[in-house]
């Protein structure tokens, strides 16, 4: 996959304590996959006496600068919790809204998306979404297709384990269709029947909203993720935060099960 150049150069309009993390970052060693729980957004709603909805409604302006942000940076990919499988047990007004959020979402951004070089893609059983959320999603992927920069991938209709049920059935069809030797089934083989097939797992996960865990988002994927919490509810995640994730990344020594480096 083509990796564009971190544009540092767009990073005009950022605050002072922006540029000063700006300048702590090291360009060569930018995450090249970020995941993100895009949690709090019912919090932030009831702190402010508002209906759920306006919580939503703020989390997806979050959405529109982080993804700004982390294309100019040089960031490869951004898979975004947006709706996972268990959500549907919220009221069906909520569902809804949410699903509408999507669609105007990609309707309003897919012009300046494409201007940046952002490709669109989703993960999840997104097939069982709403027609006019599968359709506006077909068109986005179509539309972005050919783009070479920043991926942003929306986990919709997504859960873990429903992604590695859907992985197993895929590799036992493949065994009993004699496509796939039992021996040749390795952790390798089984990433490629995942809805992430392609991709690096996450080299740093995102999770705002002071909740710790993983609620299910990306269970194989994360095995060796780094973690960045933080209290901020998603509708007040700004990219001073991103910025901060960024900078406390480069700070980890990542050693995969490995030793300490001497
Ligand atoms: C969790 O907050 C958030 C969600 C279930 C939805 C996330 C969706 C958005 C940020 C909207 C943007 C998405 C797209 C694709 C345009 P919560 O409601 O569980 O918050 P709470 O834990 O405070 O109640």
């Amino acid at each position: 996959m083509l990796r564009r150049k971190a544009d540092w150069a767009k990073a005009i309009g950022w605050t002072d304590e922006e540029k000063k993390l700006l300048a702590l970052l090291d360009r060569s060693r930018v995450p090249v996959h970020v995941a993100i729980i895009m949690d709090g957004n019912g919090r932030w709603a009831r702190s402010r006496g508002l209906p759920r909805g306006f919580g939503h409604r703020a989390g997806v302006e979050s959405l529109r600068e982080v993804v700004r942000a982390s294309s100019d940076l040089g960031i490869g990919m951004l898979t975004v919790y947006a709706f996972s499988t268990e959500n549907w047990r919220r009221p069906s007004e909520e569902v809804g809204l949410l699903m509408n959020l999507l669609v105007e979402y990609l309707n309003r951004e897919m012009e300046e998306l494409c201007a940046n070089g952002v490709r669109v893609n989703a993960i999840g059983r997104t097939a069982d979404l709403p027609p006019a959320a599968v359709k506006a999603l077909e068109w986005s992927r179509a539309k972005s297709a050919g783009n070479e920069g920043l991926l942003l991938n929306l986990a919709l209709n997504y859960g873990g384990r429903a992604e590695i049920v859907d992985a197993v059935k895929g590799l036992v069809g493949d065994v009993v269709a004699g496509k796939l030797a039992p021996d040749q089934v390795d952790e390798k083989a089984v990433g490629r029947y995942l809805y992430t097939t392609g991709l690096p797992d996450p080299d740093l996960l995102i999770r705002p909203a002071g909740d710790l865990r993983l609620s299910n988002f990306l269970l194989w994927q994360l095995a060796y993720t780094e973690f960045w919490l933080t209290p901020v509810l998603w509708p007040d995640f700004r990219r001073l935060h991103l910025l901060k994730a960024l900078v406390d990344f480069q700070r980890r020594e990542r050693r995969f099960g490995g030793l300490h480096n001497p």
